[in-house]
């Protein structure tokens, strides 16, 4: 892919601002800003169906419940139904008393005066003011010099500052925005920020003017974006009576590390929507950013907590589907599909309790960042099964779906049966297709054994003896044997023996029990091991104890027929 064109070359990286000492990279965010949503704006007006004026109320209630202070909902002078919706929320009181909500407009006369019109009766607002700054817009786009855009600017503030104060019940404040910031000579940009800070005339550290410094298309890398930021915030006279404020745009894909690294180089002010809704490929996502903070212990004020049902709403509203992998609300985030990952994931969950101690954090698990019910999402659907998954997650998914507790040992055996159904339908396969391979491969797998019933009785003299007696069919044809033994299970295991049944042993076996009270069941996972040293295991399932094993038993008889 050639750059360039005959004399000039076409592309080129922008003129990085003079800051040899920049303080930014040896930082450490350790704070949250202040969060601007402008998905009802920005977002809004590039979706290729805009909301409903109902769609909007629900979307703004959602906003308002997650957690924003600053909301902007319109560009009232743009379209008859942002004018209404502006007035809707005023009107119908729907403005949570610690928001101030915002209407965008550009620096026109009659648009700030239409601005005002929708502000008419509101308690708190934000009048904000946005006017190109870069060459780009004033040459190509506006035919203006930097001298009547800076008129302009000064002249559509004066007026703003007017028409607020002829509103003395209202607490409004002004936001303005120097557009396409990241394409604008910074010298320029802190000219114009000076001349609107004096026009405006009346900002305090109490009342704050906010200055945000778009990057309206994302030209610059990060790093440059951060310099920026932090020169700004040296050069500006009045830094303490002023926010500033970033509104990253993604399209080099990087609006999110511009956002973080823009904080460290001293912005207070974050605007972007959920999952990134916005002009081309978006506004910085809040979600990301939001959440990456709250991974590193910072408190956002934001609550993601039931992020699926934010999605959902987002989803429904914007009909524009959130993709598979976007960070933290996709589908996949806390889905591992690689047997190796599943099986670190497994032992990470049950060492968990252990992570305080050994590493000083409360969660600590491998290739999973955060917890996902931190962001009310399930454990259950931490492990998909596909061909490349491993035992350790087929065990982990029984576990959590259906409390079965697999051995270590079997779950090799199990591990393959199920990689052979995997292969076989040659896609994901389900928790419940799962739980089937279990229980006709390992609880009730067919073969010549088929338990009738088994009498375990102790002896008159010796209670340490038991005397037992089977019903078996083998072949279909009924048999009946006794045997002795020093327990229920090895009198079983010497009476199937005397029926001619493979030789094999049993050491050690694991029970569990699933269910409570009246309707608890045992299981009982028993490994038959084979004279040449061959292990076999088989399940059974009992409301007693001792007749889940000796199930488990002829199941196993039954595997060991099937496999010779
Ligand atoms: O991206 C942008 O520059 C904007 C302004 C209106 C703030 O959306
Ligand atoms: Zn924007």
């Amino acid at each position: 892919m050639s750059t360039k064109q005959s004399q000039a070359p076409k592309y080129a990286l922008p003129p990085a601002v003079d800051l040899p000492d920049r303080q930014w990279p040896s930082r450490t965010l350790d704070k949250s800003p202040l969060w601007c949503s402008v998905d009802l704006r920005d977002g809004n007006q590039a979706l290729p169906n805009p909301l409903s004026p109902d769609q909007k109320l629900e979307y703004f209630e959602l906003l308002c419940r997650i957690g924003f202070k600053n909301i902007e909902v319109a560009f009232p002078s743009a379209s008859r139904d942002d004018f209404e919706f502006t007035r809707r929320l005023i009107e119908e009181k729907r403005i949570p008393s610690d928001v101030f909500i915002m209407g965008l407009t550009q620096c026109r006369t009659h648009l700030i005066d239409r601005t005002f019109e929708a502000f008419q009766g509101i308690e708190r607002g934000i009048a904000h003011l946005y006017l190109a700054t870069s060459e780009l817009h004033m040459r190509q786009v506006f035919d203006l010099d930097r001298k009547r855009t800076l008129e302009t600017a000064v002249k559509s503030v004066e007026q703003a500052r007017r028409l607020a104060d002829a509103m003395p019940e209202s607490d409004i404040r002004l936001e303005f925005s120097p557009e396409e910031f990241t394409d604008t000579d910074p010298e320029f940009a802190v000219e114009v920020c000076e001349a609107v800070f004096n026009a405006w005339g009346k900002a305090s550290a109490e009342k704050p003017l906010i200055f945000n410094l778009p990057a309206t298309v994302e030209r610059r890398p990060p790093n440059q974006a951060a310099d920026l930021i932090e020169w700004f915030g040296r050069k500006f006279s009045h830094r303490d009576k002023v926010l500033i404020s970033v509104h990253c745009h993604n399209d080099q894909g990087m609006a999110v590390a511009s956002t973080e690294l823009c904080l460290l180089a001293g912005a207070d002010r974050v605007e972007g929507t959920l999952f990134g809704h916005g002009e081309r490929t978006g506004n910085v996502d809040l979600v990301t950013v939001a959440c990456n903070l709250f991974s590193r212990g910072i408190d956002t004020s934001l609550d993601f907590s039931n992020l699926s049902e934010v999605a959902e709403t987002v989803e429904r509203l914007t009909g524009m589907p959130i993709y598979y992998r976007q960070p933290y609300a996709g589908e996949y985030v806390f889905t591992a599909f690689s047997g190796s990952h599943q099986d670190a994931i497994n032992k990470g969950m049950h060492r968990l309790p252990e992570a305080p101690e050994k590493f000083g954090l409360g969660w600590r698990v491998p290739y999973l960042h955060v917890d996902p019910a931190d962001l009310g999402r399930q454990y259950q659907s931490l492990i998909r099964i596909n061909s490349q998954s491993g035992k350790g997650g087929v065990a982990w998914v029984l576990e959590q779906d259906y409390g079965l507790e697999i051995p270590k040992a079997m779950q090799p055996e199990l591990g393959t049966a199920v990689q052979r159904l995997s292969d076989r339908v040659g896609r994901e396969v389900t928790s419940a297709e799962l739980h089937k391979v279990f229980e006709d491969e390992f609880l009730n797998p067919d073969g010549p054994y088929e338990l009738v019933g088994y009498w375990p009785r102790p002896d008159d003299s010796d209670p340490t003896q038991i005397h037992g007696e089977i019903r078996i069919r083998v072949d279909g044809e009924e048999k009946t044997v006794t045997a002795d033994g020093n327990g229920p299970v090895s009198a079983f295991v010497h009476a199937v023996r005397a029926l001619g049944a493979p030789e094999f042993s049993i050491d050690d076996y694991h029970e569990q029990a699933i269910g409570k009270g009246a309707e608890a069941r045992a299981m009982a996972y028993v490994p038959l091991k084979q004279s040449g040293g061959k292990v076999v295991f088989g399940v059974g399932s009992d409301t007693n104890i001792d007749q889940a094993a000796v199930r488990a038993i002829v199941s196993g008889l039954n595997r060991m027929a099937k496999k010779e």
